[in-house]
């Protein structure tokens, strides 16, 4: 029998810490159905005829969005990390379990009105997301959907997106 997408996800108990289960995309990327399944799966959830552009996040987000843009025939715009875009900018920071980060858009990646699905592999507590969503406000966009392979229920990241769409693929109850 087929498996299931969530099937080729590999759950590493006490990673990085001890009380964490971390779930591995690696696994589903290693294979070749598990791969196409995934990007297939995510794209599903997108209604084309109402998106863009499609968006991904450094660095996990790109590995999926990429593909999901190309089979949809939009633009893909990548949301990096602080520091790796050559033109002009904007940035936005966000909390992280320990400390800060920072995110950066090229101020010409969306025009105003453009409708945004924003790509990454996992919602856990959804700061990373939130910050991808506001930073495309600012540029003028408008947020159609955040899709993830992988939602972390527990670690409550919808709430943290309550004013945008959501949707997941997989999703486990806890952290
Ligand atoms: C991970 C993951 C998501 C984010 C989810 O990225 O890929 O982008 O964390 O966490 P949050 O919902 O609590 O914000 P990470 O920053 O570890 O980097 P990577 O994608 O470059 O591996
Ligand atoms: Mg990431």
């Amino acid at each position: 029998m087929k498996k299931s997408v969530e099937e080729y996800v590999r759950s590493i108990p006490d990673f990085p810490e001890p009380g964490i289960i971390f779930r591995d995309i690696t696994s589903v990327l290693q294979d070749a159905d598990g791969l196409q399944m995934a990007i297939d799966e995510m794209q599903a959830l997108i209604d084309s005829d109402k998106v863009d552009v499609i968006a991904g996040t450094e660095s996990r987000g790109f590995i999926f969005g990429a593909p999901i843009a190309y089979n949809l025939h939009k633009p893909f715009v990548l949301i990096r990390k602080k520091g790796k875009l050559p033109c002009e900018t904007v940035s936005r920071s966000y909390d992280l379990e320990y400390g800060t980060a920072e995110i950066e858009m090229h101020k010409d990646a969306i025009k105003p009105g453009q409708r945004v699905v924003v790509i990454d592999d996992l919602l856990a507590t959804g700061g990373t997301l939130e910050a991808c969503d506001k930073l495309i406000e600012e540029l003028g966009g408008v947020v159609a959907k955040n899709v993830f392979l992988i939602e972390l229920a527990g670690l409550k990241g919808r709430e943290k997106l309550k004013d945008y769409e959501v949707a997941s693929v997989i999703c486990y109850e806890g952290k």
